[in-house]
């Protein structure tokens, strides 16, 4: 059975290699601290001194707070600027990598919905697209399959981010001319709404804020792509103090009396780049430790697995708004038979201490320069199957290398190579297909979640059974 699929998902993939290698921004480059420490506080831009201002009238704000002023605020949050992605950005992402990775995803759709019947209709869901690499590249493998590719009614972009959504529309050949904006009269002050894309056959294209805005046909099968979202919702810090109670951990003023609570060192933090050297002198900011339970820890921590699983000392990473999502994606894709997949960076347990920064390649320390750089914490993989329960069948979480390796990606770059005798692009193609599938790359550190319908029969490949629910203790306990 295993080798049948693995034998269909080359097949699709070999019709894919029509297409020729694309040139992508990879650089496999992995910097070096540079140790630097600072003294001098850093500046006060306006969105530091719009939290700090906040900070000093409520109290300690939670990190969730603070994560989400610092991404998405309109007054300098970080997913507001646009260029954050490639080499000259702060991180790159699979789909920046390699168009490999977008073509093996596609490949998935595919088969799945040759297994659902082919049916007629469906629409393309992507939350957090980012530069629209992956939507691109989905669509652009997609054409090889006809039947496929007349099914899809629109594509639906969940994106916070008015820079991004330009580049996204601006990706995927979209026709300013036909699309419907809002914002300013002049082009740099547009942000698309929605438009017919050309390129892709005139699909029509849709921004949302929320993943509630999308309202779809009730024939139409909804095809969702998250791919490093998740990590980018808020999470709240607790630690389990002597008395068996848990503290939350907050974020304050750096110059305030309240003693520090310093998070574990990034560099502690599994993955492929390296600490930048601790910059905490400079911040404006700085963790406590809240006295007494706050609302958060009371609310957020309900379910009983916080308390039996976590000892004295021990801190977990918790995402309210994570799980919020996930219930309405689990009920969504029950509803209208659809199907989904979750690509991120994480663990299917719940972690302590992921919470951090990363710029120009490197991890900082999460509370300098708010907006300066991307905030992340690993996905806690469980909490999301948990959030589904009972609403949706997940599979997996499953190693990404395996993943694409199970789906074909190794014969996918054989035809890459075959299609080029230019010795630099096939160096380039091996070493983005290792930075992709190796597990002391990204293979394993990313993992995959398929999301299927309460009421499907079989697993989506390249998954076994369907992941029993279960509680499950984090790897190591906190510092
Ligand atoms: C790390 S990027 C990943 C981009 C893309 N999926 C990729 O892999 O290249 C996170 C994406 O999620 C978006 N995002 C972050 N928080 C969001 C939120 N609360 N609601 C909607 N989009 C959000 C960002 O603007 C960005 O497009």
């Amino acid at each position: 059975m295993f080798l049948r699929r693995a034998l269909a998902c080359s097949r699709l993939l070999h019709r894919v290699a029509l297409a020729p290698p694309l040139v992508r921004r990879y650089s496999p480059t992995i910097y070096k601290p540079d140790g630097t420490t600072h003294a001098v506080k850093e500046e006060l831009t306006p969105l530091a001194k719009h939290i700090r201002d906040t900070v000093l009238a409520t109290g300690p704000i939670s990190i969730a707070q603070y994560m989400q002023l610092a991404l998405t605020s309109p007054i300098g949050g970080y997913y507001t600027r646009g260029q954050v992605f490639g080499r000259e950005g702060d991180f790159v992402t699979s789909p920046e990598i390699s168009q490999m990775f977008g073509e093996v995803m596609a490949v998935w759709y595919v088969m799945h919905w040759e297994m659902m019947g082919r049916p007629a209709k469906t629409v393309f869901v992507e939350l957090g697209p980012g530069r629209g690499t992956l939507m691109d590249d989905i669509m652009r493998a997609s054409k090889r399959f006809q039947s496929f590719y007349a099914s899809i009614r629109s594509i639906h972009f969940v994106e916070k981010s008015p820079e991004l959504r330009k580049l996204q529309h601006d990706k995927l050949g979209c026709d300013w001319n036909v699309t419907a904006t809002v914002g300013d009269k002049n082009d740099t002050g547009k942000t698309p709404l929605s438009s017919a894309s050309q390129r892709h056959g005139g699909v029509e294209v849709g921004w949302h804020d929320v993943l509630e805005q999308v309202s779809v046909d009730g024939d139409c099968v909804p095809l969702v792509m998250a791919h490093e979202f998740f990590d980018a919702l808020p999470i709240y810090k607790f630690e389990k103090g002597a008395n068996g109670q848990w503290s939350e951990i907050l974020v304050d003023v750096a110059d305030s009396n309240a003693a520090p609570v310093l998070p574990a060192s990034p560099a502690q933090l599994r993955g492929s780049l390296q600490s930048a050297g601790d910059d905490s002198n400079a911040s404006h900011f700085k963790f406590v430790r809240a006295r007494g339970v706050t609302s958060n820890a009371a609310m957020v921590l309900r379910d009983q697995r916080f308390d039996s699983l976590f000892d004295k000392g021990d801190r977990v990473e918790v995402s309210p708004e994570s799980a919020r999502v996930m219930i309405q994606l689990a009920d969504w894709i029950s509803t209208n038979n659809g199907m989904g997949l979750i690509i991120d960076y994480g663990a299917d347990w719940t972690q302590g201490d992921t919470f951090r920064g990363i710029k120009n390649h490197r991890f900082a320390n999460p509370l300098t320069s708010p907006g300066s750089m991307d905030l992340t914490a690993d996905v806690d993989f469980s909490y999301l199957r948990f959030a589904a329960n009972g609403r949706a069948k997940c599979y997996g979480p499953i190693e990404q290398g395996s993943f694409l390796h199970s789906m074909g990606i190794q014969a996918r770059l054989q035809q890459l190579l075959q299609s080029t005798n230019d010795s630099k692009v096939q160096k380039d193609l091996v070493d983005c297909y290792k930075r992709l599938t190796d597990v002391h790359s990204m293979g394993r550190v990313y993992k995959v979640l398929a999301v299927l319908p309460n009421s499907s029969s079989g697993s989506p490949v390249p998954f076994a059974q369907p992941t029993a629910e279960s509680s499950s203790k984090p790897e190591a306990a906190s510092p």
